[in-house]
């Protein structure tokens, strides 16, 4: 004990590294939104409390531990299930805006359906929104954050068309509840995870391992569900509770490997199909999936043997359904990959479906940028600008709002490389700003350290460090805790 006290002390004293020269004094826009985030499976635990239903991520971790790198799960985890109060007592430290959180489905609605309501759920909810609201800090809420009602994984999760009016049911009850005090909503977080590595590959939850087939179909239903759930908000909720809704998607900046034709065609292709997936249908002019993957995977689909695309095709009225379906185009990114070609894309080559085959890319990193506590996350600023400003041109520049960046790093209290990274991300953001980029927000990831899905409790993103070994998990700001509490209250890089 002595020890952490004396540790706690030193760090007091310690200054963190200035940013470069040249980004100290930045400012940003006087309205600028500055949030943290959270989602509920990786910080709240009590995974049965109080009425709580089983979720796909209770399922996974409870059936297959040893999917887990360190074979944990989100049963107890930060424990805000119970320790909410001081949640909002770090967010409040932050001087932050907004606390962007996700609501779990079945905390809620234990079986997904309506027809069973847990009331304590819904204050659960309730009581956090009060206190936020209390602080006069903003609450942005995410419907869907990865942990599907197991039940409805049974038939099928996002692969049956069920999902679109049962989402619908869970989504109205929220609006109901909530929207006379939640101003900005996201429909569903990061869909490319959902559908490729929930479907595609066995990586989260629910652990398919099924190539280019369910995650095409899974995408399918969500973005007819995300836009029907869009439709009744606008129809019937936001005139009246005046709020905003959007999704959030996510890409990493994929970056050319050298300047060849073949490479600026294989970074292109990467975006249509890890963003444009998404983004094209809801805020390209023309709507539908990018066309390149339309071709890609009919012409794949055809040499492979099928008897039609892979790839399913909305209607005339669906394209237009969806299309427009959004306030603000929510990006979390956090890194950047090197693409280039891959010259074996055929169906000789590869007889089996998958995404990776029907996208046509070999991706890597460049070994010699900075790493993370993540093996897959490299700080590289410059692709952060690189994403935004191509989503610019592509969708005819959207209110942006980043609702996730951040870094895991494994230096405990003392996070220097976190100031780091967020001091030179936030001025690559400020960049595409000052080039006519109309980014209005970003939320940090994240608030605290958490279950971090598929590596359990092994990285850590948070700018509170958590003592998962102490009955309280124990919440102590770290270095750049103070850092990003000084650029919100002042607006500016200037640690
Ligand atoms: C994206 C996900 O939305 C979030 O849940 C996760 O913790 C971060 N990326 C970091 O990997």
């Amino acid at each position: 004990q002595l020890i952490t006290v004396l540790c706690i002390f030193a760090l007091g004293l310690c200054v963190p590294t200035p940013p470069a020269a040249e980004l100290k004094g930045r400012k940003f826009p006087h309205d600028f939104i500055w949030g943290i985030g959270t989602s509920a499976y990786q910080i709240e635990g009590g995974w049965n409390a109080s009425g709580k239903g089983e979720s796909i991520w209770d399922h996974l971790t409870h059936t297959y531990p040893e999917k887990i790198v360190d074979q944990t799960n989100g049963d107890i985890s930060s424990d805000s299930y119970h320790q909410w109060q001081r949640d909002v007592q770090m967010v409040r430290d932050l001087n932050v805006h907004v606390y962007r959180f996700s609501i779990s489905w079945t905390r809620i609605m234990p079986g997904g359906y309506m027809n069973k309501v847990n009331n304590e759920g819904i204050r659960y909810y309730s009581d956090l929104i009060n206190e936020l609201l209390h602080y006069n800090i903003t609450p942005m809420v995410t419907i869907y954050h990865w942990d599907l009602p197991q039940r409805l994984q049974e038939l099928g999760g996002w692969t049956n068309p069920e999902i679109i009016p049962v989402f619908k049911d869970y989504a109205r009850l929220l609006f109901e509840m909530y929207g006379d005090r939640v101003k900005i909503w996201t429909t569903i977080n990061e869909p490319w995870h959902i559908c490729e590595f929930g479907y595609g590959v066995d990586y989260m939850a629910p652990s398919y391992n099924y190539p280019g087939i369910p995650n095409y179909l899974c995408a399918h239903n969500l973005l007819k569900t995300h836009a029907e759930v869009v439709h009744m908000y606008r129809d019937k909720y936001q005139q009246l509770q005046k709020g905003k809704i959007g999704i959030t998607m996510d890409t990493s900046w994929m970056e050319p490997k050298t300047d060849s034709d073949d490479d600026r065609e294989a970074s292109e292709r990467a975006l249509q199909f890890y963003l444009g997936w998404f983004a094209h249908p809801i805020f390209s002019k023309r709507g539908n999936y990018p066309q390149i993957m339309f071709d890609r995977i009919h012409n794949l689909s055809k040499e492979q043997g099928f008897t039609r695309s892979r790839l399913p095709e909305f209607t005339a009225d669906e394209i237009r359904r969806i299309r427009g379906t959004a306030d603000f185009f929510g990006l979390n990114s956090y890194t950047t990959k090197r693409v280039t070609k891959n010259d074996h894309n055929n169906s000789k080559n590869f007889p089996v479906p998958s995404f990776s085959h029907d996208m046509g890319v070999v991706e890597d990193q460049d070994p010699n940028w900075t790493g993370s506590g993540s093996s897959w996350l490299k700080v590289v600023p410059k692709g952060m600008y690189n994403l935004i400003m191509w989503i610019v041109r592509e969708y005819n520049n959207p209110p942006i709002i980043v609702t996730e960046n951040g870094v895991s790093d494994n230096g405990g209290l003392a996070d220097y490389g976190r100031v780091d990274y967020l001091n030179s991300y936030l001025s690559a953001i400020l960049d595409a700003i000052e080039d006519g980029a109309n980014v209005q927000g970003y939320t940090y990831w994240s608030l605290m350290d958490s279950y971090e899905w598929k590596v359990g409790y092994t990285e850590k993103f948070g700018l509170y460090h958590v003592d998962f070994n102490h009955p309280n998990r124990t919440r102590t700001p770290k270095v750049a805790a103070k850092v990003y509490a000084q650029i919100c209250k002042t607006n500016t890089i200037d640690w």
